[in-house]
């Protein structure tokens, strides 16, 4: 007689198919480069990679909540080398978390632009256009992390010699023609809650114009980011010292990429108890889709961050996000925060 299949659990049939196809899980694991799992990476710039011969480098595959829209991985060049160029039908973007270097982008038969990046530096490589990058040190390594959407491409086609040789040029991603397409200035959109940046090049993610978003929390300072026509996105947040933001859920894909101050995330699930994480740069945690997440900064200067996110991450905004508000919230996390901050010297203020 068949098992009665208990709510949320997975049905044999579609377990099957998941072991029959998993067509991006297959890849990745063919890859022979660590797979990090579960929601949180404590350093990118420590994390242990592996020889990855099809790029050239090395790296580690972050395929964080099983949620299939978006996954991120780590890659390393070594000091004077350079990666294999490659084209994908899939989108990504990418912070560098330290070293020099450069990459040059093309489509086929137009011309290449090259553009030098370091520690913050954020960008996307347009859809399908190849892509090259260098390590301009002859002494340092470089390493970088990304989002891609590979798993929507992967699922969708199974076929990798599809995904990287199609030869497609997405006009409305990336004009060759445009001499300045990574090196003019962004365009601010300061008049939309939560600012909106279009460009194509951050140098330096750290300094980018932020302006309040006070819905999360008093002090709270806020950025988008669209990049190359992408559908995947950026925002940056920063909130001050002695505070912390207002748990909130939502979609699947973020991945939030910590750049300064020190503190920790806590995450749960409805009617359980929060896991802590702690994190300071280099640390990236990615929230599962609908888990309750509260960022805490314990650190002795604001605390900003950059989330990647696929846009299924996002919420419409005229309806704002789910979160609880500070009145509603579990006194027991803010004594939490009280002991917390209590032990680097940081005095609480919210405000
Ligand atoms: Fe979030």
């Amino acid at each position: 007689m068949a098992r009665p299949v208990k709510e949320f659990e997975v049905h044999p049939y579609v377990q099957f198919m998941m072991d029959k196809y998993s067509p991006y899980r297959k890849w990745i694991e063919s890859e022979g480069i660590p797979i990090v799992s579960g929601s949180y990476v404590a350093d990118v710039r420590t994390l242990e990679l592996g020889d990855w011969k099809r790029r050239g480098g090395k790296g580690a595959y972050l395929s964080f909540s099983d949620q299939l829209v978006a996954d991120g991985y780590v890659c390393e060049i070594s000091a004077g080398e350079s990666l294999e160029p490659q084209r994908q039908l899939y989108e990504e973007i990418v912070l560098v978390a330290e070293g020099q270097g450069a990459t040059t982008i093309w489509y086929e038969g137009a011309p290449k632009r090259t553009f030098e990046w370091e520690r913050g530096s954020l960008f996307a490589i347009p859809l399908n256009a190849w892509h090259q990058h260098f390590n301009a040190s002859g002494t340092e390594r470089a390493r970088y992390m990304a989002l891609t959407s590979a798993p929507v491409a992967f699922e969708l086609y199974r076929d990798p010699d599809f995904i990287f040789n199609t030869n497609y040029i997405f006009k409305d991603r990336f004009d060759p023609a445009d001499e300045e397409f990574f090196s003019k200035p962004g365009q601010y959109y300061t008049e939309y809650y939560g600012g909106i940046l279009h460009s194509n090049f951050i140098a330096d993610i750290r300094k980018i114009n932020l302006v309040p978003r006070e819905k999360r929390g008093k002090g709270t300072r806020n950025m988008y980011i669209h990049m190359a026509g992408s559908a995947m996105l950026a925002h940056v947040s920063q909130f001050p010292v002695g505070r912390y933001k207002k748990a909130h859920r939502h979609g699947p894909g973020a991945h939030v990429c910590m750049l300064d101050s020190t503190g920790y995330t806590l995450m749960w699930d409805e009617g359980e108890a929060p896991k802590k994480y702690d994190w300071h740069e280099g640390s990236v945690i990615s929230p599962p889709a609908g888990t309750w997440h509260q960022h805490y900064n314990t650190g002795t200067e604001p605390c900003k961050f950059v989330a990647l996110h696929a846009n299924t991450a996002v919420q419409r905004e005229e309806k704002g996000i789910e979160q609880i508000e500070f009145e509603d919230e579990d006194s027991a996390l803010k004594k939490m925060y009280e002991e917390e901050c209590a032990k680097s010297g940081v005095k609480v203020d919210m405000g």
